[in-house]
């Protein structure tokens, strides 16, 4: 039994996404999140960047009692998740875009896998050096940052993200597209924009997935099998970041808070 918090990380509020499925897994835990919002978005940085970036507030959440660490940024996770395990002596465990797991969602159809310029990088270069065939019909998405800008800076209307969808996603208009995986913690915040897109302009009614569930279920059996359950039946969320305060912590309430409808297998 320990009754220390959780540390949670993003390079902003993405990871809000994925701290909502924590919390309502692990209902009797305390959770301290951290987001590096004045140096998001993270996903066109290298991995000697995001070495430096990513060590530095996981030692913040250390430092700050946490007892384990949910990185909920799949660009840390897939650039330098395995280096953080090594360099931290507290168990942690991080989101990742599950592209096998939404390359078997019934069809012919495209999986389109929506991810940062790094994450998609590395993916498709880790799938190679390990040998690991890619799935055919996974297409990756490499999202610019500006997308994540965005919704760092509160952008949830109607139409917000149309000019970047069209970018992205004219080369596959009108075919069909079963799945889509939402391998970035700040794009659930904008899956019913996505979703509407999609209507539009592909054919079929696609699944939306995202690693979040996988993630907090690693960290549920970690916690359980290292005895590290917290069991005082209160729980509370603290929110710390790199940027302003006042102005994110608004958009954190807002962001844990507001209904957001899922599609799909992620909650
Ligand atoms: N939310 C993060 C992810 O899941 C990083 C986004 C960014 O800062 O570019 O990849």
């Amino acid at each position: 039994m320990d009754n220390r918090p959780i540390g949670v990380f993003d390079s902003g509020l993405g990871g809000i996404s994925t701290l909502r499925q924590a919390i309502k897994a692990l209902p009797n835990e305390s959770f301290l999140y951290y987001g590096d919002c004045i140096n998001a978005p993270y996903g066109g940085k290298s991995e000697a960047e995001l070495r430096v970036l990513t060590h530095a507030a996981c030692a913040k959440l250390v430092d700050n009692g946490a007892k384990a660490l949910l990185i909920a940024c799949n660009t840390t996770v897939v650039a330098v998740g395995d280096e953080l395990r090594e360099a931290f002596d507290v168990p942690i465990v991080g989101i990742k875009p599950p592209v096998e797991f939404a390359s078997k969602t019934p069809g012919e159809g495209l999986v389109l896998v929506m991810a940062t310029q790094t994450t998609t990088r590395l993916l498709l270069e880790r799938a190679k050096s390990e040998g690991r065939l890619w799935p055919e019909r996974a297409v990756p998405i490499p999202c610019p940052g500006e997308m994540v800008a965005r919704v760092e800076r509160g952008m949830f209307e109607r139409g917000d993200y149309d000019d970047l969808f069209h970018e992205l996603f004219a080369p596959y208009a009108a075919k069909a597209v079963d799945a889509i995986v939402l391998g970035c913690t700040h794009y659930p915040f904008i899956q019913e924009e996505v979703f509407r897109y999609a209507k539009e302009n592909f054919q079929g009614d696609p699944l939306f997935f995202d690693g979040g569930m996988f993630a907090v279920e690693e960290l549920k059996n970690t916690l359980n099998s290292k005895g590290l359950q917290s069991e005082t039946g209160v729980s509370s969320t603290t929110f710390m970041t790199s940027g302003d305060y006042e102005r994110m912590k608004a958009l954190f309430d807002l962001l844990l808070n507001v209904h957001v409808p899922m599609r799909g297998i992620a909650l």
